[in-house]
């Protein structure tokens, strides 16, 4: 609810992503040289036709190929904003904060260069956080254009120079494929290396226009108020990023840390079919959000308004009262049996609830019902009648 009414605000509209999708829109999407593709992390199949289709194991591709085959830069404003929220498939060794099936919220904002919408894609998910209560880090980096990379990879590989013999083997094949992957490492001897001070960033390598980009959406982020680290080494593991990549970052949570991510894929959508059209976008992981929320103390997790407590004898109006109190907006939970006054109370404490409803034979009668605040415990008695009105 959160999430779509904040996109809402931001101007997305929602959209639905098909489970599978032809094979090819992955290889080409998430790159050759990508986890998902290097340590064969795709559900793939195929079906009775004898063609190859796959889970999908992130929501940019989707969003892409139906923007290319549905020609939504025709049939929609440009920029075109969509959202998702849905469950993606990798095929990864399950452990703390890595599922094979995840769900994750994202948005995908495409047919704009602009770093004004680079800046605008992150407030947003820093929006989202805030609204769950939370405060991750954010980590910004840019990796440049295609060019500023072909003149950063031999000069990587220079400064390397014997060293790359020490490299594991997964990095000498990033070498080859995608050279920034190798700040990913998680080798500790691999990563040694490559924080040394004789390993160049990225961002000594920026072309000018790559540059006053990147220098744009810095200017516009202190403007807006939102607060960043520069991560000279973060590269985000799929490899259709370009210029800004950035993550939500929450050390707390120990191993797996990125609640989120995105970056601009400005190279995407003609990969893919379509004209050139750059784009950006995040996406969230929901479990790893969860897992968060558990461990806040304030956790801002799905709670009632209201729930309505009621003793033998009145389902009817108390079930009626919750109906009308839904239908005006509030968030309420009717107790489903008639136990105690105190067992019912405990519940509403435990669910959080901001106020309980509390309708006795007595109070039914006498056409109120009791509203307790479930913080202070203080209680005041409401007509029935006017209970809606009160409460919202
Ligand atoms: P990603 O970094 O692969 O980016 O995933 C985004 C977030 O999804 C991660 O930060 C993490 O919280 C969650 N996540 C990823 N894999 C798993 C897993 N196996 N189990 C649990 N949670 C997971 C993308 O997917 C890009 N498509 C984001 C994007 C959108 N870039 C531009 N637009």
């Amino acid at each position: 609810m959160a999430a779509r009414s904040l996109f809402d605000r931001y101007g997305y509209r929602r959209i639905e992503l098909p489970i599978f999708e032809h094979t090819e829109v992955f290889d080409r999407s998430v790159g050759q040289g990508s986890d998902i593709v290097v340590q064969k992390q795709m559900y793939t199949f195929t079906d009775p036709r004898g063609r190859s289709l796959t889970l999908r194991p992130d929501g940019t591709a989707g969003t892409v190929r139906a923007f290319v085959e549905h020609r939504l830069d025709g049939s929609m404003p440009m920029p075109v904003r969509l959202w998702y929220f849905c469950p993606f498939f990798r095929y990864e060794r399950p452990q703390q904060g890595i599922d094979r099936q995840f769900f994750q919220v994202g948005v995908e904002c495409i047919g704009t260069a602009s770093p004004v919408a680079d800046a605008e894609v992150i407030a947003l998910g820093v929006q989202f956080f805030e609204s769950l209560g939370l405060q991750p880090h954010l980590l910004l980096n840019s990796i440049g254009c295609p060019e500023d990379r072909q003149r950063y990879i031999p000069a990587l590989r220079e400064a390397l120079g014997d060293r790359i013999e020490d490299l594991c083997d997964d990095c000498h094949r990033r070498l080859g494929s995608n050279p920034l992957r190798m700040f990913d490492c998680k080798v500790a001897a691999d990563r040694r290396i490559m924080r040394g001070d004789e390993i160049p960033r990225i961002s000594e390598f920026l072309c000018d226009a790559c540059k006053e980009h990147h220098a744009a959406l810095q200017r516009i982020l202190e403007a807006l108020g939102v607060p960043w680290k520069d991560a000279v080494d973060l590269v985000r593991g799929l490899d259709y990023y370009t210029r800004t990549v950035f993550e939500f970052d929450l050390p707390s949570l120990g191993t797996r840390t990125s609640l989120g991510g995105g970056g601009r894929y400005d190279g995407l959508v003609e990969e893919l079919g379509g004209s050139p059209t750059p784009a950006l976008g995040f996406a969230m992981g929901v479990t790893r959000i969860l897992e968060a929320l558990r461990g806040s103390k304030d956790p801002a997790g799905w709670r009632p308004d209201v729930y309505v407590i009621w003793l033998e004898g009145l389902a009817e109006v108390a079930t009626a009262a919750a109906i009308d109190l839904r239908r005006a907006g509030l968030r309420v939970v009717c107790a489903d049996e008639a136990k105690s006054l105190r067992a019912q109370l405990r519940v509403a404490d435990r669910m959080g609830a901001v106020r309980a409803v509390i309708l006795g034979p007595d109070e039914v009668q006498r056409g109120v019902a009791t509203i307790r605040d479930m913080t202070t415990g203080d209680q005041r008695e409401v007509a029935l009648s006017g209970l809606v009105e009160d409460l919202s």
